[in-house]
C-alpha cells in the first residue's frame, strides 16, 4: 500500500505519492485530513482520478457539499458550462472559499482536466504560519479585532468599471463578520483575511484597509506560500480553513477546467472570548 508524504517546504504544503487505491479505500483518511491541517495544502501529482473516484475519495475525508453535478464543481471561466463563471473571476484575489457560510468549507479537492498555456498556477498561502510567526504585541493587539467581510470586496478589484446593476447584486449579500484571528478547536489560531475582507469594525475605514492590507502582505510572503504549476491529471487539496488561495490569471477561452468536490464544514470560525 504505498503512501508517501513528503513536505515541500518548511512552513506549507506535502506532496503525496500513492496510488488510487489506496486513497479512494480511506485507509489513510486520517492521516491525510490531519497532514492537511499540518501542512495547508496537499499535491497528489497525476493521480489522474475519474470524477468518481475523485468522489470516493472526497467522502473518505468528510461530507461532501452538493455543488455542480453530483458534487463535482466546474471551475471554469466558461459560462456555457459554469453559471458562477463571473463570480470564479474573483478566485484571481487572495480568498478563502465561502466567506459568508457559517461553517465554512473545510477544504476542496481540485483536479485539473485541462490546464491553460497561460497563467493558471494556483497559490496557496499558510495563514496559521502567518499567525504564528506574528510578533507576540502584534498578536495581543489582533485578539479582538473583528472583520466585515462583503461580497463588494471580494468582487470590485476584478470589476473595475461594474455596472450599477452588478454593485446592487453585490450589495444584496449581507455582510458577515468574522473575528481577525480564527481560535479553532484544536487551539491553534489562524488569521481570517483574503479579498472579501473589507473593513474592520469600530476602525476609521482607511485605517482598518490599511492594516487588512499590511496583514494580507505579511500572510502571502514567499514563506509562507506555496504556488502550484498544474499537469494535467493532478489533484491538490486546500485546508480552507488554515489557507488562502488564489489563481494566476488566465485567458476566458483558454479551455481551463479544474473538476473540484467540497469538504462541508465542521467548525465556525471563532475568536478569543472576550477578557480572555
Ligand atoms: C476555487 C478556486 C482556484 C483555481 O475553486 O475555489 O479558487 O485555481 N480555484 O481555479
Ligand atoms: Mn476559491
Amino acid at each position: 500500500m504505498p503512501f508517501v508524504a513528503s513536505d515541500i517546504s518548511p512552513r506549507i504544503g506535502a506532496r503525496i505519492e500513492a496510488d488510487k487505491a489506496t486513497l479512494t479505500s480511506g485507509a489513510k483518511a486520517a492521516e491525510i485530513r490531519e497532514l492537511l491541517e499540518l501542512r495547508g495544502v496537499l499535491v497528489f501529482p497525476q493521480i489522474d482520478f475519474t470524477d468518481e473516484e475523485q468522489l470516493v475519495f472526497s467522502k473518505t475525508l468528510g461530507d461532501i457539499v452538493s455543488l455542480g453535478e453530483k458534487g463535482i464543481y466546474k471551475v471554469t471561466l466558461d459560462s456555457k458550462v459554469t453559471p458562477t463563471a463571473e463570480y470564479l473571476r474573483g478566485t484571481v484575489l487572495w480568498h478563502i472559499d465561502g466567506f459568508s457560510d457559517d461553517l465554512p468549507a473545510r477544504g476542496s479537492i481540485l483536479s485539473a482536466r485541462k490546464i491553460s498555456a497561460i497563467g493558471g498556477q494556483t497559490e496557496f498561502s499558510n495563514t496559521y504560519a502567518a499567525y504564528d510567526d506574528l510578533p507576540e504585541a502584534r498578536k495581543r493587539e489582533l485578539e479582538h479585532v473583528r472583520v466585515v467581510h462583503t461580497m463588494a470586496a471580494s468582487q470590485r478589484d476584478v470589476f473595475a468599471n461594474a455596472p450599477a446593476e452588478m454593485r446592487e447584486r453585490w450589495a444584496s449579500y449581507p455582510p458577515k463578520v468574522h473575528p481577525l484571528v480564527w481560535t479553532h478547536q484544536s487551539g491553534r489560531k489562524s488569521l481570517v483575511l483574503g479579498s472579501s475582507a473589507d473593513w474592520i469594525e469600530g476602525m476609521d475605514e482607511a485605517e482598518g484597509r490599511a492594516l487588512l492590507a499590511e496583514l494580507q502582505q505579511w500572510t502571502t510572503q514567499p514563506k509562507f506560500v506555496y504556488r502550484h504549476e498544474w499537469t494535467v491529471g493532478d489533484t491538490v487539496i486546500w485546508d480552507n480553513c488554515g489557507t488562502m488561495h488564489r489563481v494566476e490569471p488566465y485567458p476566458d477561452d483558454s479551455g481551463r477546467m479544474m473538476h473540484r468536490t467540497t469538504l462541508a464544514g465542521e467548525e465556525p470560525i471563532a475568536g478569543a472570548a472576550v477578557g480572555a
